[in-house]
């Protein structure tokens, strides 16, 4: 299967290795050409790997191109209509190009499956309001969640968030003071915050016993959000290696690949890839280029 991730940076993007690893579980040989490209040639590259004599099989979307690759859609999933936002292009039998999102579903089948973790009845706070944090929230709504508080540095732009969903019951906007009052059973970092060594606004000061904790960006060893957590006690603490592995699952199945495991495949490439392979100097060389978080 001959794939192609396009974006800007993607040198040191690890999808390609995790995508050829997911592969290799079902006898089958992934491929992810790296495209570097610029934001005036994105639209001509989509066109040329997805349209050429020897079109790719699917195209994956990263920073900062997914809102483009949205709008360049002729059909759009449930997922990426409702994200705005699209990392998942193939094309159809005749010829249009379809979009998908599948960055809540990666967090979510992540927690469901992999974590055992069970979303009903449970309350979240979401930290975040942007793109990632929008594919996020819609997954959480499709699960038996009680409630999500929405925080973000801006208030306006969780305003804007909540905006676009229907389930209005099931959402509230909180300010950073009253989080930090409050007690959820799951937290969710949703901001990129993290691939600054920043702490997102809005953490609480306590955490429930049996809390989970999830970053959505994935690095080797703690995000400063796990080792706050950690030391908060938090009993399940989670990076963004499960989202991205749940990604690629979803869309190498969507493409005929049968299906795959996931838990040993994350736990390998945690130790592997992410962590082993990875050493301090292209870590870093990846942080400052914000690299790191696939998932989003
Ligand atoms: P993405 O598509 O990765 O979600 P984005 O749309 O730029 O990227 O959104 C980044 C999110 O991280 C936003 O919620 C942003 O907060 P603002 O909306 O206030 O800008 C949040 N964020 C980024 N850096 C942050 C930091 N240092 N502290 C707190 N929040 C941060």
């Amino acid at each position: 299967m001959q794939l192609a991730l396009i974006g800007n940076p993607v040198s040191h993007s690890k999808l390609p290795e995790i995508y050829q690893f997911l592969g290799q579980q079902v006898k089958k040989n992934v491929v992810v050409e790296r495209v570097h490209t610029e934001e005036v040639h994105f639209y001509d590259e989509v066109n040329k790997y997805l349209k050429c004599e020897t079109p790719k099989d699917g195209l994956v979307i990263t920073v900062p191109f997914k809102e483009k690759a949205y709008e360049m859609c002729d059909v759009l999933t449930e997922h990426a209509a409702k994200a705005k936002s699209v990392n998942c292009l193939t094309l159809t039998d005749t010829g249009l190009i379809c979009g998908d999102n599948t960055d809540g579903r990666g967090m979510v089948h992540d927690c469901q499956e992999n974590i055992g973790y069970d979303f009903k009845n449970k309350t979240c706070l979401l930290l975040g309001a942007g793109g990632a944090a929008k594919g996020i929230l819609s997954s959480l709504l499709h699960t038996s969640i009680e409630h999500v508080f929405i925080c973000n540095r801006s208030t306006d732009r969780a305003k804007n968030l909540a905006s676009s969903f229907s389930n209005q019951d099931k959402i509230s906007i909180i300010e950073e003071a009253e989080a930090k009052k409050m007690h959820f059973d799951c937290i969710v970092n949703a901001t990129s915050a993290s691939l600054r060594e920043d702490l997102p606004q809005g953490l609480p000061d306590r955490l429930k016993s049996d809390c989970l904790c999830y970053d959505v960006v994935y690095k080797a060893g703690d995000t400063v959000f796990s080792k706050w957590a950690k030391v908060k006690k938090a009993s399940y603490v989670h990076s963004g290696v499960g989202m991205l592995v749940e990604q690629g699952k979803i869309f190498l199945e969507k493409l005929g690949l049968p299906e795959m495991e996931s838990r040993s495949a994350i736990k390998e490439l945690a130790d592997r890839i992410l962590v082993k392979k990875m050493n301090d100097t292209e870590f870093n060389e990846a942080m400052s280029h914000n690299m790191l978080c696939e998932g989003k």
